[in-house]
């Protein structure tokens, strides 16, 4: 039988056996009257981590940066993004559907955004261009390769655009912290909100969680009701978070090892001559190819499992699901594979 390797997301891990057990046992009560003690836990863990002073926890990321962005912008408002963030380019469009907002995209090749790009959008006000409602980032920035934000830059971009605030998409903001050993809190202190998933490397099946000052909180509580995301007994679901934020964060140094394995056999067979494998420092291999969906599908068919970010990228996520010897076939494989050139 051919081996499968499933390099596709991180979305695709597996809740563990100790989270199974905390779901089953879990105390629970209606979410909707604010009543259940397992997610006022997760809340309040995932507020401390990082140093805000209230938490949602929201069934998905999308929906936790679909409420930073009601909470944080008027219709009509721009927000200033990297132009491949998920919250531009991966959200269905939500952003203008849900508040009736419209994107300044700027560069964002290398996962950081510009200050000074980032400036003359908010600048141009004065030449009656639209008013910038918000800034947001990514950390880890998914598709330029799980890239983290330096602390310094973020800081300084935080202080450049205020009283503009900053919103910080932190589906992965631990692989950041364990690449860095910079703090969530230290993270996130520079913005206004930071969310962060719990069902992608942390492994939980269900759920991300939103922070920041308690009376944008209370705002996300109503918007979340308004977008369907109210739910009841939500603490069969906190209880697998908790386990999440408790247990499975230092291991994803792992998940980073194995990707740096990955990224070193791509610079030897398929990346372009300068991919630069040491860029590759949490879970995420990402380089541009030519013929990116011809190589996913000859991958494919020998049980290596990736995907595309964009028509010319190739992507490959590790993620509790892999082991050191699926990297090893992986790697196997590539050295065999035929799809040419470069
Ligand atoms: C950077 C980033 N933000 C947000 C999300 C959205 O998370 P979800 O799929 O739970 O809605 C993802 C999902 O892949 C992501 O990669």
């Amino acid at each position: 039988m051919i081996r499968s390797v499933d390099l596709r997301s991180d979305t695709v891990t597996q809740p563990t056996a100790a989270m199974r057990r905390a779901m089953a046992e879990a105390v629970v009560g209606d979410d909707g009257y604010g009543e259940d003690p397992t997610v006022n836990e997760l809340e309040a863990r995932y507020a401390d981590l990082v140093a805000k002073e209230a938490a949602v926890f929201v069934p998905s990321g999308v929906m936790a940066n679909q409420l930073a962005v009601r909470v944080l912008t008027q219709p009509g408002d721009v927000i200033v993004a990297g132009r491949s963030q998920h919250l531009v380019s991966f959200e269905m469009g939500a952003s203008a559907r849900n508040s009736s907002v419209q994107f300044a995209t700027v560069d964002d090749a290398r996962g950081e955004i510009d200050i000074e790009e980032v400036l003359a959008v908010i600048d141009a006000e004065i030449d009656h261009q639209p008013h910038v409602g918000l800034v947001a980032v990514e950390n880890t920035h998914m598709p330029s390769g799980g890239t983290p934000w330096a602390l310094e830059n973020l800081a300084a971009l935080a202080a450049a655009v205020a009283p503009v605030p900053v919103h910080l998409d932190g589906a992965r903001l631990f692989n950041a912290v364990v690449a860095t050993g910079i703090s969530a809190a230290d993270y996130a202190a520079p913005v206004t909100t930071v969310m962060s998933c719990l069902s992608k490397g942390l492994a939980a099946p269900v759920g991300s969680v939103l922070a920041g000052p308690a009376p944008l909180m209370a705002r996300a509580r109503v918007e979340r009701k308004r977008l369907g995301g109210s739910l009841r007994q939500a603490g069969i679901l906190a209880a697998a978070g908790l386990v999440a934020l408790d247990s499975m964060v230092d291991r994803l140094a792992q998940d980073h090892q194995r990707a740096r394995r990955l990224a070193d056999a791509v610079a030897a067979t398929l990346a372009p001559s300068d991919y630069d494998p040491a860029s590759c420092v949490t879970n995420i291999v990402a380089f541009d190819h030519p013929r990116a969906r011809d190589v996913v599908a000859q991958l494919a068919q020998l049980g290596v499992h990736g995907g595309t970010v964009s028509p010319r990228r190739v992507r490959f996520v590790t993620h509790l699901g892999v082991s050191d010897d699926d990297v090893d076939y992986v790697i196997e494989v590539l050295k065999g594979l035929t799809v040419a050139p470069r």
